[in-house]
């Protein structure tokens, strides 16, 4: 397989591709879900869509111990530099730059940024990846539902994750108007059932896809990977 998703709970993935392993969103300490402690964790690079505990997490310990690099936008990465991370490489929403697993794009998403320390975290992310094998993932970050997501369908897209939680992002409602747009050839849900204000029927968003739609969602339990 070229390439794989691990979902590792709630809102962490590890991306793995031939030349590099990928951590999205390390957050272990405190949640729930984490499928592997923060010292177990493995990345090349880490890649932190917004500022919320729960997206850069562990991200500092993480990043010191393994050597990664960071890609976060230009606020989170100037926050970690002072946090003594060593390598980190900011971007901003609309920028593209070509890493040794592919090309990641930052895009909008409609949320909030705060760091955990009340620092000022910029905006917050979408990534649009398109892998050295051709691949392309659009991983939607915490959003509510936008039409302007349907540009980052153009050229198809083989997965979509998306959460489906609701209270902090879209829930399952918006999470299918989503996928009518974006017509991915799989679509692996996030951020829900953490705790109970994000409670959400994950088989059902998935039956009502692929009966509504002709969507195919794959739930993934944290720890389990889809690989294509
Ligand atoms: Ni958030
Ligand atoms: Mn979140």
């Amino acid at each position: 397989m070229p390439q794989q998703l691990t979902f590792l709970g709630h809102s962490v993935w590890e991306l793995k591709t031939p030349e590099a392993r990928v951590l999205i969103d390390p957050f272990f300490t405190g949640n729930p879900q984490a499928a592997i402690s923060a010292g177990e964790a493995q990345a090349d690079f880490i890649v932190v869509t917004h500022g919320h505990g729960d997206h850069i997490g562990d991200c500092v310990e993480v990043a010191k111990r393994t050597g990664a690099t960071v890609i976060s936008n230009f606020e989170i990465c100037e926050w970690l530099t002072r946090q003594g991370v060593a390598k980190t490489h900011a971007m901003n929403q609309g920028g593209a730059f070509t890493f040794p697993f592919g090309r990641l794009k930052l895009t909008v998403a409609h949320h909030s940024s705060g760091l955990p320390d009340g620092s000022y975290g910029g905006n917050p992310s979408g990534l649009l990846l398109t892998l050295t094998s051709g691949a392309r993932i659009y991983h939607t970050g915490d959003t509510a539902l936008f039409s302007d997501m349907t540009l980052y369908a153009e050229g198809g897209l083989d997965v979509v994750i998306l959460p489906i939680g609701d209270n902090y992002t879209m829930g399952t409602d918006d999470a299918l108007k989503a996928l009518e747009w974006l017509r991915p050839r799989r679509a692996l849900p996030t951020h829900y059932n953490t705790w109970p204000v994000i409670a959400a029927d994950a088989e059902r968003f998935a039956q009502t896809a692929s009966e509504t739609l002709g969507v195919e969602v794959t739930v993934l339990k944290p720890g389990q990977t889809y690989a294509w």
